[in-house]
């Protein structure tokens, strides 16, 4: 069972989430290639080398999407603007398919009741700004500051919310550095790089919304908990650069105006000429802080150059994809973000969900994802924990309305409240769907 909406304080927000890559279909509607579909393409990066051209078909099946969001009587959904669907070089000549694409979907949504809460850009980089080399190159940052001004003229007026970049840790560190996903490079100065840019990026799209107007401007970071692995000295070093990396790199730069020491040094000598001076911009003031929460990590030193840490595995129970069920986690990282960082600040959890092994369901029949629904409980006790020690949790955010593209796990990993046969592309409420409507209700 989940904690009723009334075990909450008034006006919490709940909502779900999807992103554009991910449902839309991105061969539908004149969108221009982006470096997902190349990286896709490209053997062994993708699980089955999936892409993202069909996907959910939300493209065309939107109302149908957007019905299953307020039918559960959630209050917001979270959804984003594909670049490369807005323009298809990245700059320059606008598709105006795209940008009406997302002008009803946005009035789709107020027609139905639910806050648009939009994130600019979800990782799919137009891949003729790939060719400029990506997020390495500063002037990305630029560009994508005129996609953000550009969106905010044209949807600000009706969204609630909006925040740049998702996860910039992903974006940045797993696709610059560890290569998980595209661009899929293995270099320490990309890296160092494209996180800067990303932050600056971040900054200079916070600015660009404030000008045109739009308000409750925020940002959406990925967190997770982090363990040594034993109770050397060793390892609490290793472990310390894990969670500078993963957790204070991008928080310390937008909410302090600075990068952290244990970071720093061993991006410092990556970060482009001057990067102390866009600290500035990147710490532009937010009016709310997102947090995405899935797992905890324990980290064991290892051999070879900086960072020299590797993660091991852990005792507790896992999801389909292997990640550690940790809701205390989620409590133990909204009280150090609100004691820490960002204070009296808005917190909202923006994501948080699991992948299970959700069988087919047979025809007629509800798909019963019991684990999806205690996973969900478990996370939302956490919050409720955390809302009662005094932290300003404004709203928690399910991943995902849909099954989808999950990234380099392609179609394999569930995370929908909403199951999707992607042959017939047919949409099926979850038990986890149908418990979200009856928490929402009470
Ligand atoms: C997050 C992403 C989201 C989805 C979930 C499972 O890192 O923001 O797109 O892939 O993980």
């Amino acid at each position: 069972m989940l904690p009723p909406r009334s075990a909450f304080p008034p006006g919490f927000l709940f909502g779900t989430a999807t992103s554009a890559y991910q449902i839309e279909g991105h061969a539908a509607g004149g969108a221009g290639a982006t470096h997902w579909d190349t990286f896709a393409a490209t053997p062994g990066n993708v699980a089955g080398a999936a892409d993202g051209a069909r996907a959910c078909d939300h493209y065309h099946r939107w109302p149908e999407d957007l019905d299953l969001v307020a039918g559960a009587g959630f209050d917001l959904y979270r959804f984003s603007t594909s670049w490369a669907r807005v323009l298809p070089e990245g700059r320059g000549a606008v598709n105006p398919e795209g940008l009406d694409f997302y002008d009803r979907l946005v009035d789709g949504m107020l027609a139905r009741g639910l806050k648009p809460a939009l994130t600019l850009y979800h990782w799919e980089l137009p891949a003729a700004l790939a060719d400029l080399g990506g997020w390495a190159n500063r002037d990305v940052a630029l560009w994508f500051a005129e996609f953000a001004a550009l969106i905010g003229q044209r949807l600000g007026d009706r969204v609630y919310s909006v925040a740049p970049v998702n996860e910039p840790w992903c974006a940045g560190w797993l696709s610059h550095f560890l290569g998980a996903h595209a661009p899929g490079l293995r270099d320490i100065r990309a890296a160092a790089r494209a996180m800067h840019h990303l932050a600056l990026g971040h900054g200079l799209a916070i600015g660009a919304l404030r000008a045109a107007g739009v308000g409750n401007l925020g940002a959406v970071c990925n967190f997770e908990q982090v363990f040594p692995a034993d109770a050397s000295p060793e390892a609490a070093a290793a472990a310390a650069r894990h969670d500078a990396i993963m957790n204070r790199f991008f928080a310390g730069a937008m909410l302090q105006g600075r990068y952290p020491a244990a970071a720093l040094e061993g991006l410092a000598p990556h970060l482009p000429r001057g990067w102390q001076e866009d600290l500035a911009t990147i710490a532009a003031p937010l009016d709310w802080f997102g947090i995405n929460y899935y797992t905890c990590k324990r980290i064991a030193p290892a051999a070879g150059p900086w960072p020299g840490y590797a993660e091991v595995p852990g005792p507790l129970p896992k999801t389909a994809l292997g990640w550690e069920i940790a809701p205390e986690g989620l409590e133990a990282l909204l009280l150090w973000l609100a004691r820490e960082l960002t204070g009296p600040l808005p917190l909202i959890v923006t994501e948080n969900g699991m992948a299970a092994p959700d069988a087919t369901p047979a025809p007629g029949q509800a798909l019963t994802d019991a684990d999806r629904i205690a996973y969900h409980a478990a996370h939302l006790e956490a919050c409720r924990r955390a809302i009662a020690a005094g932290v300003p949790l404004a709203g928690y955010v399910a991943w995902s309305l849909l099954d989808n593209y999950e990234w380099a796990e392609g179609y394999a990993a569930r995370f929908g409240l909403v199951h999707v046969d992607f042959e017939s592309l047919q949409r099926t409420p979850k038990a986890s769907y149908a418990a979200f409507r009856q928490a929402l209700e009470g």
